[in-house]
């Protein structure tokens, strides 16, 4: 019997607190129900934007959904809209410190620091995520891996509050690198890596909002010295058809369509995907899993994928 994982990966689920239009983590709860259905021995993934205003409790409330739900395993990261909080204002331009009033478009090292008032929504989410992953991963760290039945699941994850882009310390650029070199030295299972944002210029539309971030070119070219790495990421809400999988030097690629809502693609919300990987293949079945209002979960089979690895 061939070595095989499987697991969900829903995304961009950006829940508010009492939405008018959009999802609660009321729908979440149903779709988390009917994954658990569907596939009793998948683990689950989330790419990131659980909130889309950095709401703390909307956060903390959606992952312990997850947490109670009994998926075998649980890998995760914070998209921008996890930690960028809430804009306060009018102003549509940034100012020569790079603020669009309390949203930051860039890092800059030499003046920027996390404890600037401004950023409380991300010194709440980024506690909460912390001490998340410590409770079900067992680190505390932003950025890690967890091992299931012989594979490896690496999250990438964003240590500044930017307002679109993910930006990665040299320190987690290392880990990454020596994290690899390591695992490939006892094993040629593909390896998964997750990231909130696209890295730039692969799929449609992955170089909006500036695309992955400043450390885009340094993440492709440590990528590029391995082989059949599966990157899986949202953010940029393309839906099924315009979302895709590509191959890539070092492996494939995965857009996994958000959620909530399609940009583009078709226009239908309550997506996510299934995917069943093994050494030499990669399987992904996209579900429409469910809201409040449909609770009823369907396989989309028109847009099943099978690729090489
Ligand atoms: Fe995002």
């Amino acid at each position: 019997m061939s070595p095989e994982l499987q697991f969900f990966m829903i995304t961009d689920t950006h829940a508010a607190a009492r939405p008018t239009v959009g999802v609660s983590n009321a729908d979440i709860a149903i779709a988390v129900q009917n994954m658990r259905k569907i596939a009793p021995a998948a683990l689950l993934i989330h790419g990131g934007d659980y909130t889309t205003m950095s709401e703390a409790d909307v956060f903390a409330e959606q992952l312990q959904i997850y947490a109670a739900a009994g998926f075998p395993a649980y890998q995760c990261t914070l998209g921008n809209h996890d930690v960028r909080g809430r804009k306060n204002g009018q102003a549509e331009r940034p100012d020569a410190q790079g603020w669009l009033n309390d949203w930051k478009i860039d890092w800059r090292p030499e003046t920027d620091r996390l404890t600037d008032v401004r950023f409380v929504p991300w010194r709440e989410t980024t506690r909460i995520f912390q001490d998340f992953q410590t409770e079900v991963n067992g680190g505390a760290q932003l950025y890690g891996q967890i091992a299931v039945d012989g594979f490896r699941i690496l999250r990438l994850c964003t240590e500044r509050p930017l307002k679109d882009q993910c930006w990665l310390s040299s320190e987690q650029l290392t880990w990454l690198d020596q994290s690899l070199a390591a695992i490939r030295q006892e094993s040629t299972r593909p390896i998964v890596v997750i990231s909130h944002q696209a890295l730039t210029g692969t799929h449609s539309r992955s170089e909006e909002y500036g695309g992955f971030g400043e450390q885009d070119s340094q993440v492709k070219e440590i990528l590029g010295r391995y082989s059949e790495i599966v990157f899986l990421s949202g953010h940029i809400h393309n839906g099924l058809g315009v979302a895709k999988v590509l191959q890539a030097p070092f492996g494939l690629l995965v857009d996994v369509p958000s959620y909530t809502t399609p940009d583009v693609g078709l226009p239908m919300a309550g997506i996510c995907i299934l995917a069943t990987l093994t050494p030499t293949m990669l399987r992904i079945e996209p579900y429409f899993i469910g809201t409040e209002q449909s609770p009823d979960a369907r396989l989309l089979k028109e847009y099943q994928t099978v690729l090489a690895i």
